[in-house]
């Protein structure tokens, strides 16, 4: 998979991408990630990317311009499977979706900053826009380095067994069981018995139901919901042919 970051603040993503599980999968050749600065597609010589917005009001815009220059370039290289905007009035994100970007092959991700981007790029070039949550940041990048993170450690080959994404939280639709190590017993707090049984599946059916009861007191609106509808009934016998 190739991932393209267009931004303004480049410098911004050092960090992420440097270390750990994310550098590990750009080593091995599962994920190229290129930052783009979005000054190089600048309108003049000053470097200008941004304007303020027709009708005014406090903020400058992102203009097309140097936007759908630097698409214009990157897709002259290869076919983009999807431009994905970084916004807080996105589309919220959630393990699905990050599933469904995880099986395509070339993406860019747009970072916005200040007020915006010109409504026309969002319309005209965007094919996804995605929001990390219900809070505010300064820019796109940290919510590009999040998105990426999430795809680029489901992707075939990047995690070992041991780090293993099946049992993450969300992957099954429910929040991941307690984990303990040792010792068994710290300062008269001990891990739960049938933890050192041995018995593998009734660790699994524990698990199973710890998971459940953290989301019912956590996170409710994961589980399907009780609409108070009648049950559905009982599957009839099939007729014998
Ligand atoms: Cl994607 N961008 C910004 N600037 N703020 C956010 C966000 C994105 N998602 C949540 N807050």
């Amino acid at each position: 998979m190739r991932i393209d970051i267009l931004t303004c603040q480049p410098e911004l993503l050092d960090g992420p991408f440097s270390h750990s599980i994310l550098r590990r999968a750009q080593d091995k050749g599962l994920v190229e990630i290129h930052r783009h600065q979005l000054r190089q597609w600048a309108v003049n010589k000053h470097g200008q990317i941004d304007d303020y917005a027709f009708g005014g009001g406090a903020g400058m815009v992102l203009m097309m311009e140097p936007i759908v220059r630097a698409l214009r370039e990157l897709s002259q290289e290869r076919t983009y499977d999807a431009v994905i905007y970084l916004t807080p009035d996105g589309e919220p994100l959630r393990q699905p979706l990050v599933n469904r970007f995880s099986l395509l092959r070339n993406v860019i991700l747009l970072c916005g900053h200040y007020k915006g981007v010109d409504e026309r790029v969002r319309q005209h070039f965007v094919t996804h826009e995605v929001s990390i949550g219900d809070y505010v940041l300064s820019g796109g990048e940290l919510a590009a380095a999040v998105l990426t993170d999430a795809i680029v450690r489901i992707l075939p080959g990047v995690l070992n067994n041991e780090e293993s994404a099946l049992t993450d939280s969300f992957q099954d639709g429910l929040l991941a069981a307690p984990v303990y190590t040792r010792p068994a017993e710290f300062e008269g707090l001990k891990v739960p018995d049938i933890l050192l049984s041995g018995d593998t599946p009734k660790v699994e059916q524990w698990r199973f139901e710890q998971a459940v009861a953290r989301t019912r007191a956590r996170r409710p609106d994961l589980l399907p919901h009780d609409d108070g509808a009648a049950p559905l009934p009982a599957p009839r016998p099939r007729p014998k042919k």
